[in-house]
């Protein structure tokens, strides 16, 4: 299995540290692991010239960056993603990160690896949060149709993992012992649940209809979705 992680800070506290335990508990199934951290591997803001949506995602002005991260993403059968809670709600580089994904929403133009992957979205934070955090990330990989997706969000009652009390530790790791067995054995066989298959259908319903732009619109006739190809 290869996975990607894009870590929604750069500090490695709590959440990080997470992310170690699973890779940890994965490592006889993974082969590769490619890692990008934020904001370092995605420094700009979008500027919104919507350049993605009507034309290509190529001529984004943060193109570059931009696909590094794609091509980490396509290569990946597993997908984390993490954030600690800010404001009750994921980090403003995740979030960044995210408005750059967007001509990739299954309403413009859905990069069709994505249907077979898994994705684990990680969170943590001193009380709350973890919900709406969740929340944050899980719409866009939803919208982005990843086939099944986990989530552990966790209060750690600290700002770093060092201040992680020992018995709370201990309860993170049956957690991630649990959810590893999960997805190794979801990775067998990875198709979409009923909500991607759904919102797909909706999508392929508008773009039938001619869709909201012609780029996508020649994207979603290109693939044979508006006929009997589909991306699983
Ligand atoms: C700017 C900022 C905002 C935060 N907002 C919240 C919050 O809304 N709710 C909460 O419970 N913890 C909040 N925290 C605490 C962190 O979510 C928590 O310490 C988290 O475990 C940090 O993850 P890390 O160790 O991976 O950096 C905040 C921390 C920072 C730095």
């Amino acid at each position: 299995m290869k996975v990607a992680v894009v870590y929604g800070t750069e500090h490695k506290g709590s959440t990080y540290n997470i992310v170690q335990l699973f890779l940890k508990k994965l490592e006889n199934e993974v082969s590769e692991v490619s890692e990008f951290f934020l904001p370092r591997d995605m420094s700009h803001f979008c500027r919104g010239c919507a350049q993605c949506f009507m034309k290509s995602e190529n001529s984004c002005p943060d193109y570059e960056q931009v696909s590094k991260i794609r091509e980490g993403m396509e290569k990946a059968d597993l997908l984390i993603f993490t954030s600690p809670v800010y404001a009750y709600h994921a980090s403003g580089q995740m979030k960044t990160l995210l408005d750059h994904f967007a001509y990739q929403w299954m309403v413009h133009r859905p990069n069709k690896t994505m249907f077979k992957k898994i994705g684990l979205v990680i969170t943590t934070a001193a009380g709350a949060g973890m919900r709406k955090t969740h929340t944050d990330i899980i719409d866009s990989l939803s919208y982005w149709g990843v086939g099944k997706i986990f989530r552990l969000g966790r209060g750690v009652a600290s700002i770093n993992w060092d201040g992680v009390k020992k018995e709370n530790k201990e309860k993170i790791e049956r957690e991630v012992d649990r959810m590893s067995s999960k997805i190794i054995s979801a990775s067998k066989n990875v198709t979409p649940g009923p909500k991607v298959r759904i919102l797909f259908y909706l999508m392929r319903f508008a773009q039938r209809k001619g869709g909201f732009n012609p780029a996508d619109n020649n994207y979603w006739k290109e693939q044979g979705w508006l006929e009997g190809v589909r991306p699983w």
